[in-house]
Order: C-alpha cells, then structure tokens, then sequence
C-alpha cells in the first residue's frame, strides 16, 4: 500500500501546488470582492500584474452578454483592478435604450450592499450584484458598436424629428413610442 498513497498524495499535493500556482481572473475578482460573473464564462488568456492591478484579458470573440441590459465584451478587455474596484476600464459597453455605452469603471461597496454601479460616464448605473454572481455565456457578437450607436442615434433623431412635426402640426409635445 505504501507506494500508492505515496504516489496519491505526491499527485494531491501537485494538483493543490497547480490550484494555487494558477488562479484564475474570477479568482482575482473574488479576492477583490467583486463579483465573478462580471466578465463572461471560460476567459482563460489573461495577464494582471499583481503590483499595480493593471489586467487584460483576451477573449476568443467579441460578444454580448444579457443581464439586465445588454453587456458587450471587446475581443480585448483591461483595466486597473483594486478592492471592491475597476478603474480605467477599456473594453465592455452597456446597452441604454440604443445607445451602446463604454463602462469607465465599476465598482461595489466594501462590505457588500448588494448594489453594484456601473460608471457609464454620464452617472452611475445602479444593478444588483447578484445578477453578476455566475459567469455567463456570452454570445458572439460581430457587431460593431460604432456602427450601432449610429443607428442607435439615427433612430433618435428620426423620433425627434416627429416630436417636432407633431408640435408644429398640433402644438402639443408629446411622446412617441
Ligand atoms: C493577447 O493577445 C496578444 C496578441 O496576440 C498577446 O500579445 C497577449 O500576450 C495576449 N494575452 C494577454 C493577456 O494580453
Ligand atoms: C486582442 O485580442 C485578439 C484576439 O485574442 C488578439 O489577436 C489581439 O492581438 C489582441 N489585441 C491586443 C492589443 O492585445
Ligand atoms: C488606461 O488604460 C489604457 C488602455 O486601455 C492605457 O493605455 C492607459 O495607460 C491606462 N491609464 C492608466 C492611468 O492606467
């Protein structure tokens, strides 16, 4: 029996050394007290450096993820992570209406109030945190952002466009759906 415990324990030991070696970017999240289900499942190529907290992930594809809106994740994702924290962030965008906004940066109260906000630069964008609580499947999206705010906005200016009709027709503003 000797040698096979030996052998068992010897292969446990490196399994938990490779555990331990090799976390992961939720591993980085959770140490930092956000949630994991901020960036999408299976996120592998990634590199942080642990002095500064400056991360960049490289994701297969572009992609969008639905929560409560609708997320967009760059084929390349960075940003500065810190306790309760990411800064500088570069390369995830919020869907509002039609327009697609970058996210400058998130972050949680530290203990947890369950609240999460999103800083699309206008405001805070205010989510429960517990919506990002599993990493998502994100679907492939070749769509290019750019593109759709400019639809997103084409669309706007075609409503406007009737409000000012409308007003100049029956002198009553009023909304359009
Ligand atoms: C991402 O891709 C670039 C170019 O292929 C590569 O240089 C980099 O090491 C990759 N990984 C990270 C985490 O940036
Ligand atoms: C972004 O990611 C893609 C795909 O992983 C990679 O080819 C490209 O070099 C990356 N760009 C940077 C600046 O890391
Ligand atoms: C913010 O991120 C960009 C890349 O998206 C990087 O070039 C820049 O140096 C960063 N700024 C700070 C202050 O870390």
């Amino acid at each position: 029996m000797g040698p096979w415990i030996y052998f068992l324990s010897l292969s446990l030991s490196f399994l938990l050394f490779l555990a331990q070696s090799e976390p992961s970017i939720y591993d980085h999240l959770q140490r930092n007290g956000l949630p994991i289900g901020l960036l999408p499942k299976g996120v592998t190529d990634y590199s942080l450096d642990p002095s500064t907290g400056e991360f960049r992930i490289n994701l297969t594809q572009p992609c969008n993820a639905k929560f409560e809106n609708l997320l967009h994740y760059d084929f390349n994702v960075s940003g500065h992570l810190s306790l309760g924290k990411i800064g500088n962030l570069s390369g995830m965008s919020q869907q509002e209406l039609f327009i697609w906004l970058p996210v400058k940066g998130i972050r949680v109260d530290v203990p947890s109030s369950g609240v999460i906000y999103f800083d699309v630069g206008v405001a805070d964008k205010q989510f429960s945190s517990s919506l990002f609580e599993n990493p998502i499947e994100c679907n492939a999206a070749d769509l290019d952002v750019e593109l759709l705010n400019l639809q997103g906005l084409e669309i706007f200016r075609k409503r406007s466009d009737k409000l000012a009709f409308e007003d100049h027709q029956g002198g009553v503003l009023r909304a359009v759906s």
